[in-house]
């Protein structure tokens, strides 16, 4: 069965805030999100999740509705304490947190959930995310860092196990401190001696989703993670994606379906109900229209991405043939994921190059689905049956209560 996670700012942006229905579900208010996430429990989801990007974006706010007022652990709290089944899912940033804070934050979310505590694990080199620490990480050395605050995480994690809560009657002890053992760590970026201080509920170390869009995210994910949340506008390029962090998973000696692929999903709804059939343009935050195929779209698709192999050619020039590499391989990791979308298009043949450019920008980062609740379920059903994904993460949409009510439960076949 696919893996599917709701993010949190999908109800709040659903609608349109300038109307009174949209402002009726506002991200400054928690009953917002405790409702969205007990009626995507309801519906099947298997996780909650919020982002978090440690800083104010601009652009963004002047856009609509920041993402949420709230910090995502306790967000995640209050939800785990209005739910019963599904996961809580914060997102924590590797730069700006140290493990031993982490580690205790999980493990309490993680008793308070009674184990439905995931994380989502960013290294937050996005321009527009604070730093707010006296130090630079340089953006080389930010996967060994992460690495090494996953490893203290779990040590931390091990350091207290469930056993020495249970009281030892005759010897009159409530807690086997004898099993509580020290850390140790001493590392490149952390040190940390003791034991966590708030043990956790379950052995087990909550699920890990690694948010990247590189080779060596990839890789740290194939030793770390367990699964990864990346953007794939078709289904092409995440087929190859997740075919690359399966041949990484078991290179790192582990069996490769233990990694999952689970990109970002944005979702434009028509036609649920009698009436809502509308041609209402879709908000305008998550849509792209596909722009003329000119040479000043071609201008700004190589502005946005200069590895493409277009400089100097015009619109109406046919599309060379090594405008990135053959082996996606190469192109994933020399470029990143983000150019991965754009070898798949490459492979349509007889397109100009202002054609190549009008269809790349409309792309966007995430994938779009379009349509009826029946055809939106069934188109990512067959992304999972054609093995492009193992699930999706719900970012942006429309109407929620379709996404619940009839996408959701086509798409898991009930
Ligand atoms: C799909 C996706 C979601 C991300 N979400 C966040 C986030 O919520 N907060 C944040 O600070 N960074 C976020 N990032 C940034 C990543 O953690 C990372 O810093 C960035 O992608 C650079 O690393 P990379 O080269 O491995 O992709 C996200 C990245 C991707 C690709």
């Amino acid at each position: 069965m696919p893996t599917l996670i709701l993010n949190s700012q999908y109800l709040p942006s659903s609608r349109d805030w300038r109307s009174d229905a949209g402002r009726a579900d506002t991200p400054f208010d928690v009953a917002t999100f405790i409702r969205e996430a007990q009626r995507a429990e309801a519906a099947g989801f298997d996780a909650f999740f919020h982002a978090d990007f440690s800083g104010v974006d601009r652009t963004h706010l002047r856009s609509g509705p920041p993402l949420s007022a709230f910090e995502p652990f306790q967000l995640a709290a209050l939800v785990a304490a209005a739910t019963s089944r599904i996961a809580v899912m914060p997102t924590i940033s590797t730069l700006y947190t140290h493990p031993f804070t982490f580690a205790r934050n999980l493990a309490s979310l993680d008793r308070i959930s009674q184990g439905r505590a995931w994380v989502n694990v960013v290294s937050s080199f996005r321009s527009g995310t604070a730093i707010g620490m006296r130090r630079d990480v340089p953006r080389g050395s930010r996967h060994g860092q992460t690495e090494e605050f996953v490893t203290v995480t779990r040590r931390l994690w091990e350091s207290w196990p469930p056993r020495a809560n249970v009281p030892d009657l005759a010897a009159g002890r409530y807690i086997r401190d004898d099993l509580i053992i020290d850390v140790g760590h001493a590392g490149e970026f952390y040190e940390q001696a003791g034991p966590i201080d708030a043990p956790p509920y379950s052995e087990r170390f909550p699920f890990v989703l690694q948010a990247t869009s590189s080779l060596e995210g990839f890789r740290l994910a194939a030793r770390t993670a367990d699964a990864v949340f990346v953007g794939t506008p078709t289904l092409g390029a995440a087929r190859q994606l997740r075919r690359i962090l399966r041949a990484e998973t078991r290179r790192a000696g582990r069996d490769p379906g233990s990694v999952t692929l689970l990109p970002g999903a944005f979702c434009r709804v028509t036609g649920s109900r009698p009436g809502t059939d509308t041609d209402a343009p879709a908000p305008r935050r998550w849509h792209r229209a596909r722009p003329r195929p000119d040479d000043s779209t071609v201008q700004r698709l190589l502005a946005q991405f200069p590895g493409l192999r277009l400089q100097g050619a015009s619109a109406t020039d046919p599309l060379p043939a090594d405008v990135l590499a053959d082996d996606p391989d190469d192109v994933f990791a020399e470029l990143g994921s983000r150019y991965l979308p754009f070898w798949d298009l490459v492979q349509t043949p007889g397109q100009t190059v202002g054609e190549f450019a009008a269809d790349a920008l409309a792309l966007g980062e995430h994938a779009y689905f379009s349509g009826s609740p029946e055809q939106i379920g069934d188109e990512l059903r067959r992304w999972y049956d054609e093995e492009g994904v193992d699930g999706f993460q719900f970012i942006l949409g429309d109407d929620f209560e379709a996404l619940c009510e009839r996408v959701v439960p086509r798409l898991l076949g009930r």
